[in-house]
């Protein structure tokens, strides 16, 4: 089974992602870790953002194992990471790249032990539309800006980050004004909305369950 998980930053796709790969024992692929790393390289080895040629290069030769090791960078998470993995995901060849990366996952995909999945949970912005467009199950998440940088300013303050709400809304829109210019960042045709504003991470779950369920007892 292949579900794919596509909104903007903050709208709560990873938790539910992880939460729905725990649940129904499929794999969890966070497909920004990919932009993230190859965003990291670029950093790492100093050089200019906007060098295509570099990021596609870092790309093309990008492994899971490579990524793996390269979350462990604390700059891999970080506002100056997030903005790197933002400027390489507006490049077409890297994404080609990491498409395929992507994709080629999803055919035996395991678990982060090396042990088999029966299938795969995506999660990202175009996995629906780009990445796996023959996916089981879509959904989109999507919440208002405020309440995606209240979130975000929760995440920051757990780790000691003093920052303001303004600037983390500021980051927010700015992060979706990127993101949103790309083809396929919008939902597919036949993904299931849902807008988490007003909804916690187990109602989410909740109505994300009952629509795998569903889908399995018919299929
Ligand atoms: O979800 P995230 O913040 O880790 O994503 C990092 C960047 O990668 C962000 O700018 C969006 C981009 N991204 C993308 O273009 N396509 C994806 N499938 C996943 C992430």
């Amino acid at each position: 089974m292949i579900i794919t998980i596509d909104g903007p930053a903050a709208a709560g796709k990873g938790t539910l992602a992880a939460a729905l790969a725990e649940k129904y024992k499929l794999s969890y692929f966070d497909t920004g870790m990919t932009y993230r790393a190859v965003g990291l390289e670029m950093i790492l080895s100093g050089k200019d953002l906007h060098d295509a040629a570099a990021a596609t290069e870092f790309a093309r030769n990008l492994t899971f194992p490579k990524m793996m090791e390269l979350s462990q960078h604390q700059e891999f998470r970080s506002e100056q990471g997030g903005k790197a993995a933002t400027a390489v995901a507006t490049m077409p060849a890297v994404r080609d790249y990491l498409t395929r990366m992507m994709r080629d996952f999803g055919k035996n995909p395991v678990f982060a032990d090396g042990t088999p999945a029966k299938g795969v949970i995506y999660d990202g912005r175009d996995t629906g539309t780009v990445v796996c467009p023959q996916a089981d199950i879509k959904f989109y998440l999507k919440a208002a800006p405020e309440i995606r940088a209240e979130r975000r300013l929760k995440d920051f303050a757990a780790k000691g980050i003093d920052i303001s709400f303004e600037e983390v809304l500021e980051h927010v829109k700015k992060r979706d004004e990127s993101d949103y210019q790309r083809k396929g960042t919008w939902p597919a045709d036949d993904a299931l909305i849902f807008d988490t504003s007003d909804l916690s991470i187990d109602e989410v779950i909740a109505k994300a369950s009952k629509i795998i369920d569903e889908k399995q007892k018919n299929s």
